[in-house]
């Protein structure tokens, strides 16, 4: 047990005004806690849905996101402490008292906050898991629907200027925003490349054939910001603000998905032990490359010629279970990493035409338990 004083108030503050100046006591305290339980800086500035209250101003996306499986998660595999759920965490050595609290599990399949001094799941896979945490006093909550610093005024009334540095404030804060195409993209990877040694040998998978266009179009999509009524194919605001295209974005999404994908996996590639491992995620990082090289195909761009150089000289090494040589893995990941940001500065999507050959097989994503629960069975034709 601890609390917090602020020296310039000499109060007594919650752990939702934490700074980052605190937070190096905090950690230290919450390691002595019995639990042995850490909270991380995240965490301590995770708001939750209900915290944040993005309800107040998102209803529609709040309930979409209901629908979803990202929603459903914490109480499908945390709260319930039964079969595979059970299985993992028990060859990791976690008890089912911490499902809800400090867990890795609840890493991917829920939202942890600080609250009371102690880590608690709030929910499922929440907003601000993908967007950032909003909290804190340096936070993005506040800021980023604030278009007048002293009125109430409606969004088209916005200065530029303010609209400007507005948007360069929320962005330090750590929000990632639709025009965050490579940090979204590395949002779901940080969850849907499972990069825990322990836990695959558990059984758990490490991954499944994730598409950016994909798994964000489907069951995930909640895009009602310029219309609450109409869930929009690509974010409304952004269509509104860039005057760009439903095509356009698809083709960008889907160039720095790729991109992401073969980031993530060489990052995971470069502290992967097991050699019984290595070959599935060697495996995935050369489907990841394939994929590129099918993108250079059929809509070949300076960026990505380069990536794909990158990654073909590595093919042989990705899968041999060979002791990791860290450096050259991590490397690679720093160079695709600033060929997307190239990648990004240079292209808004509109010569990418060529790619819409690969993205007319792309089909939203919804998960089995979503088309049972919200998808109506075809009329039979006839
Ligand atoms: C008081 C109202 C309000 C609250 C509360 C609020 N928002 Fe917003 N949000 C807005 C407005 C207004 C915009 C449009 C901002 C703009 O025009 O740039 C917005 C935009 C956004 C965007 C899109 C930004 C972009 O440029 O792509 C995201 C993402 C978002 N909010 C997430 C959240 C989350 C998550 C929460 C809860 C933690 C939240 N908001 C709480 C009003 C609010
Ligand atoms: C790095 C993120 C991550 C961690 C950590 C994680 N999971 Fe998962 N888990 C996922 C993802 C992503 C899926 C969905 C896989 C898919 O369909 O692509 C999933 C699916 C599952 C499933 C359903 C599929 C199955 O195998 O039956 C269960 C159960 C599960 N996880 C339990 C757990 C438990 C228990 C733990 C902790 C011991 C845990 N997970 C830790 C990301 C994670
Ligand atoms: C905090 C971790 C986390 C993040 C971030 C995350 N996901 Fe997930 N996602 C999960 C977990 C865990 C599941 C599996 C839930 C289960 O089966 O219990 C899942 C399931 C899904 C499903 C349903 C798949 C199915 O067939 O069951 C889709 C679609 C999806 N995620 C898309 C995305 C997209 C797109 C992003 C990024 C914009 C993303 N996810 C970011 C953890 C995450
Ligand atoms: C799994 C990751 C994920 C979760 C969870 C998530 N978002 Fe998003 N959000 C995205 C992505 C990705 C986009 C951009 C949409 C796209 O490119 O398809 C987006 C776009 C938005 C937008 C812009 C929509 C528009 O029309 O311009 C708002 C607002 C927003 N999210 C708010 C929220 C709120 C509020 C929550 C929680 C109820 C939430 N998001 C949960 C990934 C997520």
């Amino acid at each position: 047990m601890f609390v917090i004083l602020l020296p310039s108030q000499g109060t007594l503050y919650g752990l939702t005004v934490v700074c980052s100046l605190i937070l190096s006591a905090v950690a230290a305290s919450a390691q002595e806690n019995q639990a042995g339980a850490t909270a991380n800086s995240e965490q301590l500035r995770t708001l939750g849905v209900h915290g944040g209250d993005c309800k107040k101003c998102h209803p529609s996306e709040v309930s979409s996101w209901m629908k979803s499986t990202h929603f459903q998660t914490a109480d499908l595999r945390l709260r319930s402490f039964a079969e595979n759920s059970k299985k993992y965490a028990t060859a990791l050595g976690i008890k089912q008292q911490d499902m809800l609290t400090t867990a890795i599990c609840a890493n991917c399949h829920g939202t942890q906050v600080v609250r009371n001094d102690e880590i608690e799941v709030v929910s499922g896979v929440s907003c601000e898991k993908c967007h950032g945490a909003a909290g804190g006093d340096a936070g993005w909550l506040n800021r980023h629907q604030s278009y007048h610093p002293q009125m109430v005024i409606p969004r088209q009334q916005e200065t530029p200027e303010h609209r400007e540095s507005r948007i360069a404030d929320c962005e330090s804060a750590g929000m990632v925003r639709s025009e965050n195409l490579r940090g979204l993209a590395l949002a779901c990877f940080k969850c849907h490349l499972v990069n825990n040694e322990e836990l695959v040998a558990a059984g758990h998978k490490m991954a499944s054939a994730f598409e950016f266009v994909s798994w964000s179009g489907g069951e995930v999509r909640h895009n009602f910001l310029v219309n609450r009524q109409v869930n929009a194919p690509e974010p409304s605001l952004w269509l509104e603000q860039s005057g760009s295209t439903v095509e356009n974005r698809r083709r960008l999404k889907f160039v720095v998905g790729t991109l992401a994908q073969l980031e993530t996996g060489l990052r995971a590639r470069a502290k992967m032990k097991n050699p019984v491992l290595i070959p599935q995620l060697g495996g995935m990082v050369a489907a990841g490359n394939g994929k590129l090289l099918q993108i250079n195909g059929v809509a070949p761009t300076d960026e990505i010629t380069q990536a794909t150089a990158l990654i073909s000289p590595m093919l042989g090494t990705l899968f041999a279970p060979l002791p990791t040589d860290e450096e050259t893995y991590q490397k690679v990941a720093d160079q695709i990493a600033e060929l997307t940001q190239e990648f990004i500065e240079q292209h808004d999507g509109s010569q990418l035409n060529g790619l819409d050959a690969l993205l007319g097989a792309v089909e939203p994503h919804f998960s089995q338990q979503f088309k049972d629960r919200y998808i109506p069975p075809k009329e039979p034709n006839q």
